[in-house]
């Protein structure tokens, strides 16, 4: 769906959570979410935020992972994804602190793989992911997926595309201060989800729109691989989608 701007388009995204959250809540049922951080779903979260505080929406029965963590982080730095996620969205609502759960940057090397595998298997225990929401690199990255990722891949450490550091470099204060990994969810992972949405806003992401939804399915722009998911829904905003 394209639309005129990406207030409406956040506001859209968020009724949708809203409505998965309440319908789960309805049946008793807990709504498992998959989080992405980065500039495109901070309104998303914003109008979470709102729900919450004016109409009363809660997230008791929800439990959420979030697609990647920079490595080496520690969750207090300013630029980890742990402070992202709790300042637009945790620490404005009701969800349960062990309800939430966001790859750790912190892990010894040798001990990530493992930790990977029990980052997938809680996931498969609640019964899968509901809905992932996601952003797209200029690389054409969903998660840190960096091309050349596989489209079975699972959560696991990678390292970051020049590009994509080049792009968080305002964040940390120069690329140099960039880490150059990150623990990711696998295109495989996010494949799982009953239910995708990529969302991507303004001119600069309009060209590697055009490669994602139009491009030939390659492990060059990862986010393609989306055109084999009959449950992924692009939103965009006019600028975003303006080169389709
Ligand atoms: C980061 C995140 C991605 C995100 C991308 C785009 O690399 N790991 O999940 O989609 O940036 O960021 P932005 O939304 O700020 O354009």
């Amino acid at each position: 769906s394209v639309y005129q701007d990406q207030h409406i388009a956040s506001k859209k995204v968020a009724q949708r959570i809203a409505n998965l959250i309440k319908i789960k809540q309805e049946n008793g049922e807990t709504a498992v979410l998959g989080l992405a951080t980065g500039a495109t779903p901070v309104e998303v979260y914003a109008e979470l935020v709102r729900l919450h505080r004016e109409e009363g929406l809660s997230f008791k029965n929800v439990v959420t992972f979030n697609l990647d963590e920079y490595y080496p982080m520690a969750p207090t730095s300013k630029q980890s994804y742990v402070t992202f996620m709790y300042e637009n969205l945790f620490d404005h609502i009701d969800i349960k602190k062990e309800n939430i759960h966001i790859p750790d940057g912190t892990l010894d090397k040798e001990d990530i793989a493992e930790y990977c595998i029990g980052y997938e298997n809680r996931i498969g225990e609640l019964g899968g992911l509901d809905l992932q929401i996601l952003g797209i690199g200029r690389t054409g990255h969903i998660g840190f997926n960096e091309p050349g990722s596989a489209p079975n891949s699972g959560t696991r450490l990678v390292t970051l595309d020049d590009l994509t550091r080049r792009d968080a470099s305002r964040d940390f204060g120069g690329k140099e201060n960039v880490p150059t990994k990150a623990i990711t969810m696998g295109i495989g992972t996010i494949f799982k989800a009953k239910e995708i949405i990529l969302m991507a806003w303004n001119t600069k992401k309009a060209s590697i729109i055009k490669k994602a939804v139009e491009g030939e399915t390659s492990g060059e722009v990862p986010a393609t691989y989306l055109q084999l998911s009959e449950n992924t829904e692009f939103v965009l905003d006019k600028d975003a989608a303006s080169e389709l």
